[in-house]
């Protein structure tokens, strides 16, 4: 698996890493043997960078994250937690020092580590950003050892330029993918520049890109894609990429077409990844895997051929005709 790196940290992220907040909760039922196993194939196909967060299943997450590490020789994964959607109300005065000590403490707790490889605030008010004592608080943090680094998850692309212009900031992590492509000019570039690793989640765009929903896929209850398809619940550009649901699957229907058309035998789902992977400034690309086959098959993405010129210009008029409207200006 092909790893990369950014200046402002000492590790080295696989190309493919884990998204964990399947394992916790929000898209159905997944047992603790399915978590396992997901994981374990994960690394067995080289993924060594897990992304999870405190509230995926009020902590099952990184509890099971913790149940596979431990007892295991398993050398250099990463893991990246995130805090913050504790609080509740969850309001910019929660972001205090005292909450911020007693998460990443929890935290430390439910992953079994002194100290945290990198935590995110996991999309805050914007008001949050905006305050030099954010990052004084955070850098208070890693000088006590409680983390080793931090960095930011954001809606939109202003938040990612505000938290750049901090010179502790680590790691942007922000909705990227052929649906939401407003990140490639307005914040990649500035993060390369900066050091700053980029960590693209949702990259399927909840799974849209893969092709496989029809107009008439239904989806269990206790599943964002069903009861938070109008941001109900949490901000609604985490569901499909804020696409609405009928103009993504007509659009991925043509993204299917689109990528096969080159003749590599790969899914469209393995091809949405890669080409995420080659925009220039992405670290890493963080599906979420739900089972263990698409876990090893989103790793082996990271080994296939690049999309060509015409396919990558394909997708940049879907992305035009069917979903700029939708998502662009927003964030
Ligand atoms: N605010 C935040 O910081 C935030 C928000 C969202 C996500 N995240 C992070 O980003 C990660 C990834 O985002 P996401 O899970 O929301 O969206 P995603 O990766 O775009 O989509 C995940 C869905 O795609 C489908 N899928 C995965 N691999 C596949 C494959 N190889 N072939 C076919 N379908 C496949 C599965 O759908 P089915 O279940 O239908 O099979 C899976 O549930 C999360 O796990 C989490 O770690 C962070």
């Amino acid at each position: 698996m092909e790893t990369r790196t950014a200046q402002r940290l000492p590790f080295s992220f696989s190309v493919i890493g884990q998204g964990c907040w399947q394992l916790g909760a929000d898209w159905g039922d997944v047992t603790q043997d399915a978590a396992l196993t997901i994981l374990d194939a994960a690394y067995e196909s080289g993924i060594r960078f897990f992304d999870t967060a405190d509230v995926y299943g009020d902590g099952r997450s990184e509890q099971l994250i913790r149940t596979y590490l431990q007892g295991r020789s398993h050398h250099g994964v990463t893991v990246a937690t995130k805090m913050g959607r504790r609080a509740n109300p969850h309001t910019g005065d929660q972001y205090t020092l005292d909450n911020f000590r007693a998460w990443t403490d929890r935290s430390r707790e439910n992953l079994g580590v002194d100290t945290l490889d990198l935590v995110q605030l996991h999309c805050p008010p914007t008001e949050v950003y905006h305050r030099a004592s954010t990052y004084e608080w955070l850098d208070t943090l890693v000088s006590e050892g409680r983390i080793a680094h931090y960095g930011v998850s954001v809606e939109t692309c202003a938040e990612a330029l505000e938290a750049l212009s901090h010179p502790g900031v680590a790691s942007i992590q922000i909705i990227v993918n052929a649906f939401r492509q407003k990140p490639l000019s307005q914040v990649l570039p500035v993060a390369a520049d900066a050091g700053v690793a980029v960590i693209a989640r949702v990259p399927l765009a909840s799974g849209l890109l893969s092709g496989k929903y029809t107009t008439t896929t239904t989806f269990a209850d206790n599943d964002h894609r069903s009861f938070n398809r109008d941001g109900g619940a949490f901000d609604v550009g985490e569901t499909f990429s804020g696409v609405p649901y009928e103009v993504g699957v007509l659009a991925a229907a043509e993204f299917s077409v689109a990528v096969n058309a080159q003749g590599i035998e790969a899914s469209p789902a393995q091809r949405a990844l890669r080409w995420l992977i080659d925009q220039p400034g992405i670290t890493t690309v963080i599906p979420g895997a739900r089972t263990p086959d698409q876990a090893r098959a989103n790793a082996a993405a990271a080994g296939q051929p690049a999309l060509d010129d015409a396919t990558a210009q394909r997708i940049t008029e879907i992305y035009s005709q069917h979903i700029s409207e939708h998502v662009h200006d927003r964030w």
